[in-house]
C-alpha cells in the first residue's frame, strides 16, 4: 500500500505546487467574486479553477477515487457531503478566500486523502509565503520538508490561541464567537485569527500556536490539518471533548469511537491534551448542521 500512497502523495504535491503558482500570481489582481452562504462567504474564479485542476489531475491518475471539494459541493443543489470508505480526496482549493480577495497573504490549498474515512495524506500549502505543510499517516509531519512538532504548552494562561470569527452572519453563531472571545481574551497569552482554518491548524502542528478552535467550518477546511497535527504529536478533538491520539497503528479503533468527526463542522486542536481539556471546559459550544445533513 505504501507505494500506492507514495504515488498519491507525489501527485498531490505536484498538482498543489502547480495551482499554488496560479494563486500566487493572482492574489494581488482584480477578482470576480460571488457570495455563497452569507454575503461574506466568497468564491472567486480562482477557487473554481484551482478545484477543477486538482480534481482533473487527481482523477486522471486515480480514476476510482472520489472527491469532496468545497466549490463542487456548494455548486450542487445541496451542500450535503457524502463520505464513503472509498479513497476520497477532500479539497479546499483556496482556504482563506476572504484573505485572497483582499490580498492578505494567509491563503492556502488544503488537500487530504481519506481511506476508510481516515486520513492517509494531508497537505496544506501557502504559495504566497511558500509554506508547505505535509503529513502521511505514521510518517510524521513536515514544514518545507523539515520535521515539525506541536507545542508542549499545558496551561491556557501560557497559550497563544487562534480562533476564527468565520463567515456566518447567523446571530446565534455571532453570539457564540463574541462569548468565546470574551472568555478566552483575559485568560490566554494572546488570541490570533489567520482567516484560514487550515493555516491555523498548520500553526498548531508546528508549535507556532498552542491551540485553535472553530465551529462552523467544513470537512475541507480541517481534513488535512487533522492528520498534520496528529502526526506532529498534537491532539484533535471535538470542542466539547473527546480526542484522537497521535497516529499509532491502532489509531483507527480509537478514531471510530472518538468524538472528533471530520463531518461535524467542529474542531478543537492543541499541542497537548491537557490544554485541549482546559479549553473544552472553558468554551461555549455551537452546533451547526453537519456536513452530511442538508
Ligand atoms: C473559511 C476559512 C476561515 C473560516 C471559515 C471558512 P474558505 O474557508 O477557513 O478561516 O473561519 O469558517 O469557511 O471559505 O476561505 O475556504
Amino acid at each position: 500500500m505504501s507505494a500506492v500512497y507514495d504515488h498519491c502523495f507525489k501527485t498531490a504535491i505536484r498538482l498543489t505546487t502547480e495551482v499554488g503558482k496560479l494563486i500566487k500570481t493572482r492574489i494581488n489582481s482584480a477578482k470576480t467574486i460571488e457570495s455563497k452562504s452569507s454575503e461574506i462567504d466568497f468564491v472567486t474564479e480562482t477557487d473554481k479553477e484551482v478545484e477543477k485542476i486538482l480534481i482533473n489531475g487527481l482523477s486522471s491518475e486515480f480514476p476510482d477515487h472520489k472527491f469532496v471539494g468545497e466549490e463542487s459541493t456548494s455548486e450542487g443543489k445541496t451542500q450535503k457531503v457524502t463520505l464513503t470508505n472509498d479513497p476520497t480526496w477532500v479539497i479546499d482549493p483556496v482556504d482563506g478566500t476572504l484573505n485572497f480577495v483582499h490580498g492578505f497573504p494567509q491563503v492556502c490549498v488544503s488537500i487530504a486523502l481519506l481511506v476508510d474515512k481516515e486520513p492517509e495524506i494531508g497537505i496544506i500549502y501557502n504559495p504566497v509565503l511558500e509554506q508547505m505543510f505535509t503529513a502521511r499517516r505514521g510518517h510524521g509531519a513536515f514544514w518545507n520538508d523539515q520535521p515539525i512538532k506541536a507545542s508542549k504548552t499545558e496551561d491556557m494562561s501560557k497559550a497563544l490561541v487562534s480562533f476564527e470569527f468565520g463567515c456566518s452572519r447567523d446571530p446565534e453563531k455571532m453570539q457564540f464567537v463574541r462569548e468565546n472571545v470574551e472568555i478566552l481574551f483575559p485568560k490566554v497569552h494572546g488570541l490570533r485569527s489567520l482567516g484560514s482554518a487550515a493555516l491555523d491548524m498548520a500553526m498548531v502542528a508546528c508549535g507556532g500556536s498552542d491551540a485553535y478552535m472553530e465551529s462552523g467550518i467544513h470537512a475541507w477546511d480541517m481534513a488535512a490539518g487533522d492528520l498534520i497535527i496528529r502526526e506532529a504529536g498534537g491532539v484533535v478533538m471535538d470542542p466539547a471533548g473527546g480526542f484522537s491520539l497521535p497516529c499509532f497503528c491502532f489509531i483507527t479503533a480509537f478514531r471510530k469511537s472518538g468524538p472528533f468527526d471530520v463531518l461535524s463542522r467542529r474542531v478543537l486542536c492543541a499541542g497537548t491534551e491537557k490544554l485541549a481539556r482546559q479549553l473544552t471546559k472553558a468554551l461555549k459550544q455551537y452546533y451547526p448542521p453537519r456536513d452530511d445533513e442538508n
